[in-house]
């Protein structure tokens, strides 16, 4: 595995395959990594010759008030971990690699409002602004054909994807599918901050969006007295819902019964940790 710590040593470690006609694949974090990341260094793979891991903890995507300072940078164990995988090229840009103008004079990219407003967006204004912003010029600096983004961080994904398709980006997204725990629970880096009996009781979170996708499935269309449903039946196990949503898959507005393609996203907390999770629904 090759490292680069900056962009022209990632560039001059692709220049040699792209001129042999290879074709490049991104794959970005913000390090700390797990088994999710490491699939979607594997899918990469299989859809690429060189594979690009990027860490980079972009202080553009953090509130005020958010962990910026104590986000986990673990670039020992990172780097182990992708020697073995199937990752051929590491790359950890400096902040000044990134914001060359320094982060208040940076070109930043307005995310559309109508996917920000809502779910995640909702409680962390900016965050997808610096999202967008980071995966950009990560996408310029690396001129990766194909990118690989987890549909457990569904709302950024669609983001991305937009934002590739609206500035014309030659970049192929592609969708990295959730990696699970054996109970179900979405594998994310806040996972480590839950005890045991969390960790059991979190588990819970997959099994409401089973079983809201089996309801869907098997004709209920009554969006909202399912969410509903599902609502209260996690706050009687303690789990303090953020929000738990029935979309349109694309838009990401309410769904109505003319949407066949919908998505159903939770955000939870229990002691220790803000989970995350989705489960797609076609009717
Ligand atoms: O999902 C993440 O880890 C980050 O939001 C990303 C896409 C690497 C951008 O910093």
């Amino acid at each position: 595995m090759l490292e680069a710590s900056s962009r022209s040593q990632l560039q001059a470690a692709l220049t040699p395959y792209k001129r042999a006609g290879k074709r490049v694949a991104l794959v970005p974090t913000m390090g700390n990594l797990h088994q999710g990341h490491l699939s979607l260094v594997q899918l990469a793979s299989q859809h690429a010759d060189v594979v690009v891991t990027s860490i980079f903890v972009n202080p553009t995507q953090f509130g005020p008030n958010e962990d910026f300072a104590s986000y986990p940078r673990t670039l020992a164990a990172d780097r182990e971990a992708l020697r073995n995988s199937q990752c051929s090229v590491l790359f950890t840009p400096t902040t000044a690699d990134l914001y060359p103008f320094g982060g208040d004079c940076a070109v930043m990219l307005k995310a559309p409002a109508a996917l920000t407003n809502c779910l995640c967006g909702a409680r962390r204004p900016g965050h997808f602004e610096g999202v967008l912003s980071v995966v950009a010029r990560l996408l310029l600096i690396s001129q990766a054909e194909i990118a690989v983004f987890g549909e457990k961080d569904y709302q950024q994904l669609l983001l991305i994807e937009r934002m590739c398709a609206d500035l014309g980006f030659a970049t192929r997204i592609l969708r990295g599918p959730t990696q699970r725990e054996d109970s179900g629970l979405a594998i994310s880096s806040r996972n480590q901050y839950l005890q045991p009996t969390e960790l059991a009781r979190a588990a819970a979170l997959h099994a409401s969006l089973n079983q809201l996708q089996q309801q869907i499935r098997a004709g209920n269309h009554d969006y909202d007295a399912l969410r509903q449903a599902a609502i209260k039946h996690l706050q009687a196990q303690q789990i303090e819902v953020e929000y738990l949503q029935i979309v349109n898959a694309t838009t990401l507005q309410s769904a109505s019964n003319n949407d066949r393609q919908l998505r159903i996203l939770i955000a939870a907390r229990l002691p220790g940790a803000r989970l995350i999770d989705n489960i797609g629904v076609e009717i």
